[in-house]
């Protein structure tokens, strides 16, 4: 039977090598490293590479002309370099011999990769190779190596070649390898002890100095070997070390590599080298240091793990999926100032940035981790500022957060992007999607219900929602024409179209799902002042000078603003959407095959993708998406519209037609959405493409980049909301589960307002547990299986749902 917490490969295989690392990579939220072949530097197969969290560095680029700056997440060092030679012989790289079996294993639920190949050189030396790397979970600054030789058929001398590699450069992403790429400039290396070696470079432009440190010890049967020669190669950017060692026929013959990362950006440390070093002089062997790592993954597995029994291949993907998130971010971010990368600690694409893919990660960690939402929370909160100034350039008031941002908030979309299919430059107007604003007020909110954590919202999140709010009125305008407030000059998740036929500006005007946001976090706004303490409101008042006048406006917006829905109840995209030309989607299908990205196959023919009625990803939908459907339609009535009972039905069948799914964000929303709908083959459906995207890399290229956390995130909130059904919506916690076809149960832990539950979810029953002593006299009101129920504390309660 398939292992459930596993993902396996018997062969090796250049084509897939990619891939591979991205998904077997290690990380502990402060680092994450590529699963890549400790051998090998960068090369046409492999690709190492480490990044960690908050590490950015700018650099420029002439491009046909136009300077085009661009902020990377650093490939760092590469520490897990680590090699060996027999005799003479050149360096060996196993997968560049004859492989005679390879084993690859990533284990989630210890976090350890291990590999085991067997390889025989030109010579018939048969060398048997097993390994096994951890990123030390408890230990965000560790990592290590456990790296055992056994000459099968041979003896005599080899020798083993350790080093911290910092020649290393963001070339992991093609479509950017025309961009400048070198963030790394040596600053100083050095040895320590008899076997201890030291690297330390500096980002160029952020000046972030990066230290790793590592100490290499060789053990056979047990004894530490005193090798017979131990040499220290120092180069500009990398420093070695090499050992000598005679080697018997079928002995084992264990390297153990201990790593320690630190950065400038470390707080409360003096010397950051100095830490990176003694770090790894007193680190414990790597035996010890396993043992703690599995002990900290298995806690983490108890709180959050999904069990699904009666679906392997399902269990196992939604496993990688929460092993990636917790992998990307973790405890450790209440510590660091980091957002979470859109593709992760996994690679390089986008540059490590950070998008509104946060909406579809954070409710995962609310209901598990809020600690780990407060954090990224706080990580925008710092960058109100930039927000603030980002909005008064562009016209605005309030606080517009960038689409794309790095280390300091600042807008980071790239001005331009390369066409891989024309192969030329064009502008890159995405960050016309004003909705990331709106999303992070979303955040806020979302993280206020799940913890009722009062104090955040008294002291960050009321203030990041406000500016917000006034940034959201001040996009709208008041047509005094028709009475209602439009926005423009905008563009919502659809990618695709990015300004409107024959418009000179870019953007849209009116799109429907933005403009909701904007109502939404105006009624948001003015809850949250009728709720804050009144002396918190008065300093808030002051703070932001506040006046009456500008939240009566936003009164009057939540009642006039403009959402366009025709006779058929379709909601339109944006103004004038429906004179947009429709696509030959046959056709196109027939010429490419594949047209998830149809916008870069148009422009290459030299048309453009405004034209026409086609979507990248779900952008209406997403309203349905994050709101209730109660809740959508008291804001439409609200607003003047009739809410009809088909709206969903009708723009989910309109918009799937057109849409490409060229981002898996969009998998994600109409899962859930064929979810609601009650169409459960179709949600299994677009379930199972939510899980492969990543483990079979459908999008066809893009996980070699870097894993999507959008849609990792995304897999578990369908679990949670979609088939377990938890509604935390209201007052009372409704389930409603609807199990997909074959799967028998549903196991779960959720953290809600610091309550722990958990949840055993079967088609008939549902067995619930709250933590907390029997003694204590309250009951929490559950609504299931079409009745209320009051739970007590600290007893297993199961009820029947059958029927239901
Ligand atoms: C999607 C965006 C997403 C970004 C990063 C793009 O392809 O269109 O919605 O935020 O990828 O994941």
């Amino acid at each position: 039977m398939t292992n459930a917490w596993k993902l396996v490969y018997d062969h090796f295989k250049p084509a897939e090598e990619g891939l591979r690392e991205a998904l077997c990579t290690l990380g502990n939220g402060h680092f994450g490293t590529r699963g890549a072949a400790s051998e090998s530097a960068a090369s046409r197969i492999h690709y190492p590479g480490t990044y960690i969290a908050g590490v950015y560095n700018k650099l420029a680029t002439n491009i046909a002309g136009r300077v085009v700056s661009s902020e990377d997440l650093v490939n760092c060092p590469n520490w897990l370099f680590l090699t060996f030679r027999i005799g003479e012989d050149d360096w060996v790289i196993p997968s560049k011999n004859n492989v005679l079996s390879y084993r690859q294993e990533l284990d989630f639920q210890k976090a350890i990769l291990s590999r085991k190949i067997r390889f025989q050189d030109d010579r018939g030396r048969i060398t048997i190779i097993e390994t096994q790397r951890i990123v030390h979970l408890k230990e965000p600054h560790s990592a290590a190596i456990r790296y055992i030789i056994i000459p099968e058929n041979y003896h005599g001398e080899i020798f083993i070649r350790a080093g911290l590699d910092g020649t290393v450069r963001n070339t992991g992403v093609a479509r950017y390898r025309q961009l400048n790429s070198k963030h790394l400039r040596p600053h100083s290396l050095g040895s320590f002890s008899k076997n201890g070696i030291y690297l330390s470079m500096k980002t160029s432009q952020s000046g972030i100095e990066i230290c790793e440190a590592a100490k290499v010890r060789i053990f056979s049967k047990g004894k530490e070997l005193k090798p017979l020669e131990r040499i220290l190669i120092k180069e500009k950017k990398a420093i070695y070390q090499e050992f000598k060692i005679s080697v018997r026929k079928r002995q084992a013959y264990e390297i153990e590599k201990i790593v320690s990362i630190y950065t400038s950006r470390d707080q409360g440390i003096r010397s950051f080298r100095t830490r990176a070093v003694n770090s790894v002089k007193i680190s414990p062997r790597f035996n010890s240091l396993l043992a703690s790592h599995i002990k900290a993954w298995a806690a983490l597995w108890k709180k959050f793990d999904i069990q699904i029994e009666g679906d392997t291949f399902s269990q196992k993907a939604l496993r990688l999926h929460i092993f990636h998130l917790l992998q990307t971010v973790s405890i450790h971010h209440c510590l660091i100032d980091a957002g979470v990368p859109a593709r992760g600690l996994h690679g390089e694409a986008y540059r490590g940035h950070i998008f509104w893919d946060e909406l579809f990660v954070m409710p995962f960690f609310n209901l598990h981790t809020p600690e780990i939402s407060k954090a990224l929370l706080l990580y925008r909160y710092r960058r109100l500022r930039p927000a603030r100034k980002y909005a008064r350039e562009k016209g605005y008031r309030g606080a517009m957060f960038p689409w794309q941002s790095g280390s300091t908030g600042i807008e980071e979309t790239p001005a331009n992007h390369l066409n891989p299919i024309s192969g030329k430059w064009g502008p890159d107007y995405s960050r016309f999607q004003r909705h990331i604003s709106f999303a992070i007020a979303y955040n806020v909110c979302q993280y206020w219900r799940m913890t009722g954590d009062r104090d955040f919202l008294t002291l960050y999140g009321a203030e990041m929602i406000l500016s917000i709010a006034r940034f959201g009125a001040s996009l709208s305008q008041y047509d005094p024409a028709d009475k209602k407030y439009h926005t423009t000059g905008i563009m919502g998740p659809d990618e695709f179209h990015e300004r409107f036929p024959g418009w000179v500006t870019s953007g849209f005007k009116d799109n429907a799902y933005t403009n909701l946001l904007i109502v939404w976090t105006l009624l948001k706004a003015r809850r949250i002042l009728a709720i804050l303490p009144e002396k918190h409101k008065v300093r808030i008042f002051r703070k932001l000078r506040l006046k009456e006048k500008e939240i009566n406006r936003w009164e009057e917006i939540t009642r006039r603003m403009n959402i366009i829905i025709n006779d058929a109840g379709i909601i339109s995209q944006f103004d004038r959407y429906f004179s947009l030309k429709e696509l030959d989607w046959k056709a196109y299908r027939a010429r490419y095959g594949r047209i998830q990205r149809i916008d870069r196959i148009l422009k290459a023919e030299g048309k453009s993708p405004n034209e026409y009625k086609i979507a990248k990803q779900a952008d209406v939908l997403m309203m349905f998406y994050l709101f209730p459907l109660d809740e959508i339609k008291d804001l439409f009535n609200r607003l003047g519209y009739k809410f009809d009972s088909d709206l969903l039905k009708k723009n989910y069948e309109y918009y799937i037609k057109r849409t490409s799914h060229g981002s898996t964000l969009s998998k994600v929303v109409h899962c859930y959405i064929a979810h609601l709908l009650g169409r459960d083959r179709e949600s299994w459906k677009w379930f199972l493409k939510v899980l492969k995207s990543d483990i079979d890399d459908t999008q066809g290229g893009t996980t070699p980049e870097g894993i999507h956390t959008g849609v990792m995130g995304g897999s578990v909130d369908i679990v949670l909301r979609g088939f377990a059904g938890i509604n935390l919506g209201t007052e009372i916690i409704k389930i409603t589960p609807n199990l997909p076809e074959g799967w028998r149960s549903i196991k779960l832990k959720i953290l809600y307002q610091r309550i722990w539950i958990s949840l055993s979810i079967t088609k008939n029953h549902i067995t619930v547990l709250i933590a907390g002593s029997k003694s204590k006299s309250a009951a929490i009101p559950f609504y299931i299986g079409g009745r209320l129920h009051h739970l007590c504390f600290g007893k297993t309660h199961k009820i029947s749902v059958k029927n239901n």
